[in-house]
């Protein structure tokens, strides 16, 4: 990606007031570490092949294992089974074609559960990232030009590699205006453990070397770095690196709703500190904004709603709910446009067989572009309602056993839903609408709308250094998000502490080693020992694309936790952490080695 002249920039910035950073930070492999290994059980019925596994995408599933098996799709249905966490790795297929032949070729059913030493042996990991920087700004501390350069270890197969190759370019400038900017990511084959999608798709790696870069610039200015980041901060209107037209954009109003917050742990830092002793405090801060939805490429999804001739409302929806909620928020959210209570929903599926494709859920897409399409549907299902009984807008719906009960207050009419001829579902009344986000490509810089939603956020850290060994605590995160409308505070919520937990585990712990981790007692991930009170903000800016002002959250939750956190002990030891995770030898050799970084 191109925009501008990032190397005149960054020559302007050598001189004069100015200032230039540079920096380069490798990352590691990351383990999903989910609670549920791959599992799954398969079975025929007729001349059709039932495969009820654990996944992130049922209709890619169906297709890649027709393909691997010869089959033609509708010869297979994959019902997926509720799944206990899958964070990008259930996204690629594990043992579906391999329990799919058995049953084939046996006529019995068959099932399969990966042992964690399988799983995190064959299973995808978080791209290891090899990362270079340059940023300058000019005298008023403002952003002038960005330089990015990654190479991002895929492994022995591609998986999402090509994803992350395109992702961390249009994400690298991070939420800030960045006027000239130059961003080249590869997914690089080599003979290690495949690599493939993990929250985030390489921002998270590609945050940490940018926030480092605005945390030493901050520093060299003699700003304070939250308020540099605030005079940086995307404005409504402002264009970003792809140069797209920014609407709906949160990031200053998450960085605001922190100040008060940052002040307040500035001074609890201060008062440890104060004491002097082996135990210094650091505050950090860093942020995040993140595209909803693939990147340029269409990703529609389809909502099917109705109402049967017996009055029950179902509602077809082919979203996988991996834990993070999509049964309840499209659910809730078809609910509202259409006017009907919550508790009224039945949820039909996800089956390929019964539900319509809502695409894979990835890329924090499933609010935004499942949502919308339930938006869509659940308002025609109510227009036709309203038609039918020449009713206005403001109308309230009821169901009365069989009958649809619409009034006003002046008037009150009814549909006899027995009374109507059922159609090809079985449905007296149904919609169905699709929703694809409009995006047009990138060109040969990178230029054009990847996405047309993008979810803000800004997260703050405290921890504490051990000075004596480099161990380090969390002890407080504060997170602010910009989720546009929060459809469901308490699973929203949720989304953040996992976001957060990942996040701290990357920063301070998660080292997977090929060929040597596989258990998790050596891979540690943290535990509720490990975890630090959280405060959550949420911020509503509303989207004017997103379903009643949505946007994503799911990745965009984990990608400010690491650099906030490294930037916490920077800010408390003066170790500026260069390999992860920051180990205490790395962050003691980083502290003794003034601010270079160790491995
Ligand atoms: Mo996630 S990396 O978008 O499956």
């Amino acid at each position: 990606m191109r925009c501008g002249d990032v190397e005149a920039a960054l020559e302007a910035a050598l001189t004069g007031a100015a200032h230039l950073a540079e920096a380069e930070i490798e990352t590691p492999y990351v383990e999903h570490a989910y609670i549920e290994p791959e599992a799954g059980a398969a079975w025929t019925e007729g001349d059709t092949l039932v495969i009820r596994a654990c996944t992130q995408a049922p209709v890619m599933d169906r297709d890649s294992t027709a393909e691997v098996l010869g089959l033609p799709p509708e010869r297979v249905r994959v019902v997926p089974a509720a799944a206990g966490g899958g964070f990008g790795a259930k996204l690629d297929l594990s043992g579906q074609p391999l329990i799919g032949l058995v049953a084939l070729k046996t006529g019995q059913p068959a099932r399969m559960v990966w042992s964690r030493r399988e799983s995190m042996a064959a299973s995808t990991k978080r791209h290891p990232g090899q990362m270079r920087g340059r940023a300058g700004i000019d005298a008023g501390g403002r952003i002038t030009g960005l330089a990015f350069d990654g190479d991002f270890n895929t492994g022995a197969y591609s998986s999402w590699g090509p994803t992350v190759a395109v992702r961390v370019p249009v994400h690298a400038s991070g939420p800030y205006l960045t006027p000239n900017y130059r961003a080249e990511a590869r997914a690089v084959h080599t003979n290690g453990p495949s690599a493939g999608a993990f929250r985030g798709f390489g921002v998270p790696q590609a945050a940490i070397l940018q926030e480092t870069l605005y945390e030493d610039l901050a520093l060299a200015a003699g700003i304070d770095r939250l308020a540099f980041r605030r005079i940086n901060a995307l404005s409504e209107g402002a264009r970003s690196t792809c140069g797209q037209e920014m609407r709906g954009v949160g990031i200053g109003a998450c960085l605001d709703a922190l100040a008060v917050p940052w002040e307040a742990a500035l001074a609890r830092a201060a008062a440890v500190n104060a004491r002097g002793g082996a135990i210094r405090r650091g505050v950090g801060v860093a942020s995040c904004w993140y595209g909803c939805g693939n990147t340029a490429p269409a990703n529609p999804s389809t909502i099917r709603v109705g109402l049967t001739p017996g009055g029950r409302l179902r509602l077809h929806q082919g979203a996988s709910d991996i834990g993070q909620g999509a049964n309840t928020v499209i659910a809730h959210i078809c609910a509202d446009a259409l006017g009907l209570p919550l508790a009224e929903f039945e949820i039909e599926g996800y089956d390929t067989h019964l539900t319509p494709d809502c695409g894979k859920t990835s890329a924090s897409r499933q609010t935004v572009v499942t949502g919308k399409a339930a938006w869509l549907a659940g308002r025609a299902l109510r227009r036709a309602i309203l038609t039918r009984t020449n009713m206005g807008e403001g109308a309230a719906l009821a169901l009365k056993g069989a009958r649809v009960v619409v009034s006003d207050g002046a008037q009150r009419r009814e549909i006899d839903l027995a009374a109507l001829v059922p159609d090809i579902n079985g449905y007296a009344l149904a919609a169905e609408e699709t929703y694809d986000p409009p995006t047009s490509p990138l060109d040969e810089n990178g230029q054009g709308v990847p996405c047309a939603v993008y979810g803000y956020g800004a997260q703050m850290a405290e921890v504490e250094v051990g000075m004596g060994l480099g161990t380090v605590k969390v002890r407080r995160m504060t997170a602010a998000h910009d989720l546009g409308r929060a459809i469901n505070p308490l699973l929203a919520e949720g989304q953040v502490e996992g976001g957060i937990a990942q996040g701290l585990g990357m920063a301070l712990m998660e080292d997977y080693v090929p060929g040597r981790t596989e258990n998790l007692h050596d891979y540690l991930i943290p535990t509720t020992g490990d975890m630090p009170e959280i405060e959550t903000l949420f911020i509503e800016t509303p989207d004017p694309e997103g379903p009643m002002g949505a946007k994503g959250l799911g990745e965009h939750v984990l990608i400010p936790t690491a650099p906030a956190i490294l930037n916490a002990i920077r800010d408390a030891c003066g170790a500026r952490i260069t390999k992860l995770p920051a180990l205490p030898h790395r962050v003691l050799a980083a502290m003794r080695g003034g601010g270079k970084g160790a491995s």
